[in-house]
């Protein structure tokens, strides 16, 4: 028997376009149960387009900065988590000390936006949860695939949500490495997010350019026409809320957030951070503010820190130990400085103290490539931090003795810690106890 010609490369083989027909013809119990329970007129192109775009403004944002925590962190220095990332990460550079507030900024915008745009992502989901519920499932090899990257996307969203803000709240119920988990799962969902909006833009783009529905009064809302994606309800019901009323709670609940997240950055605010609080006062007075990890929390007692302790200067084989009374003695400097911590609070304070500099030039390093800091600290990821050159050799780099015009107090890291412009709080050690520089 003369053997068949193959079928050309674009013709759909036969066995996926029977499973798909035969999907469709074998409706699971409750297939139809979603076209009784979805069925808000409201639902369309129109306003999962709006709130779509809203997301592609900002997404981009979220994951840009938390990219820059990752490379703030010092991958060149080896003390970015996760450390080993192969080829996966963004071009990596020596994190500036300038603009001073860059760090605020970039990880405040993180955390902020990622907690602001729950509503949004909520009300996006909520616009095409029908689509979930969709019988068959797919109905072509390529709709399976881009069926399979929403997957990743929502997913994507929620994983790293959820994972955020447990963060944010110290709150480690997954048992796993949040720094490993952020950061994977931000690949994953960027790349599903680049494939949606490569298949979705054109769409968004005709449904933004269409009537618009944003005046529309309840009374006269109405479903939009049947579309390809099959976001319009097929038995549309009465409506209830116009479209401008679900875009206005999904922006109120945006503002509330926004509200409640600001004041975590700004000083006169602070009171308001009432879903953060680690980025509120710990009480009056110029050490009153914001603290992550306290003395206790650390291990470090007044007895550690009292009159025994000491600070050593390395450099080569050169060793320097001075008391505070000595570095007190010696020149002093003064910067009004933010300091951010990585879970997105920062607040700027007066801190006094010896340019790292002038420590490096004693301990006999005139041009230090890199410094080593410690800390008393005996466990904990950050009781270690290094510092590339332009971070020890910043005119307002110093190790503070003194903030606000009087001492550090423990929990700020007395008797010593280091301030740098921009550099993320984890760095910043408190109760400094030897710095070693190199170069
Ligand atoms: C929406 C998608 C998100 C993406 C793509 C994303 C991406 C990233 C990336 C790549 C990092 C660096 C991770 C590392 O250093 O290993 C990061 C850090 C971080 N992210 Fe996200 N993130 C997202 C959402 C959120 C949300 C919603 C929150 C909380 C509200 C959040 C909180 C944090 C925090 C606190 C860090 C710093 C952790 C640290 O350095 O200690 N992220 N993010």
């Amino acid at each position: 028997m003369p053997a068949s010609p193959p079928p050309p490369d674009d013709a759909p083989s036969a066995a996926p376009a029977a499973l798909w027909a035969g999907l469709a013809r074998h409706r699971p119990p409750g297939a139809d149960a979603a076209d009784r329970a979805w069925r808000s007129p409201v639902r369309g192109p129109w306003l999962t387009s709006v709130l779509g775009a809203v997301l592609l403004a900002t997404l981009p944002l979220v994951i840009v900065t938390g990219l820059l925590d990752w490379i703030a962190y010092g991958p060149r220095l080896d003390q970015a988590f996760p450390r080993d990332v192969g080829w996966l990460h963004p071009p990596v550079f020596d994190w500036p000390t300038r603009p001073a507030w860059l760090f605020r900024l970039t990880q405040g915008l993180h955390v902020a936006l990622g907690i602001v745009l729950v509503p949004v992502v909520l009300g996006k989901l909520w616009s095409v949860v029908p689509k979930l519920f969709d019988w068959p499932p797919a109905r072509s090899t390529a709709q399976l695939l881009e069926r399979l990257s929403l997957v990743l996307l929502v997913g994507g969203i929620l994983f790293q949500t959820a994972t955020g803000l447990l963060n944010i709240q110290y709150a480690y119920l997954f048992g796993f490495d949040f720094y490993t988990a952020h950061w994977y799962g931000a690949w994953i969902f960027t790349a599903a997010l680049v494939a949606h909006v490569a298949i979705k833009l054109p769409r968004l783009v005709t449904a933004l350019r269409g009537p618009g529905f944003a005046r529309t009064p309840v009374e006269r809302t109405r479903p939009e026409p049947a579309d390809p994606d099959g976001l319009v309800a097929r038995r549309p019901g009465p409506a209830t809320m116009s479209r401008r009323a679900v875009l206005a709670v999904v922006g109120g609940g945006a503002l509330l957030l926004a509200a409640l997240t600001v004041g975590q950055s700004v000083d006169a605010l602070r009171r308001t951070a009432l879903l953060l609080p680690r980025g509120r006062r710990i009480g009056d007075g110029p050490t009153g503010f914001p603290v992550n990890r306290s003395a206790a929390a650390a291990g470090v007692t007044p007895e550690r820190t009292g009159p025994g302790w000491r600070l050593t200067l390395r450099a080569g084989n050169r060793t320097v130990a001075l008391d505070r009374a000595r570095l007190l003695a010696l020149a002093q400097h003064t910067a009004v400085l933010p300091i951010a911590c990585v879970e997105g609070w920062s607040t700027t304070q007066t801190w006094t103290g010896v340019r790292l500099r002038d420590l490096a030039a004693l301990a006999g390093s005139a041009d230090p490539a890199t410094a080593r800091v410690r800390s008393l600290e005996r466990a904990g990821l950050f009781r270690e931090a290094a510092l590339h050159r332009g971070q020890v050799t910043d005119p307002d780099a110093l190790l503070a003795l003194r903030v606000n015009g009087v001492d550090l107090s423990l929990d700020h890291g007395y008797p010593a810690r280091i301030i740098v412009p921009a550099l993320p709080g984890v760095h910043c050690t408190k109760w400094v106890t030897e710095i070693v520089f190199d170069g």
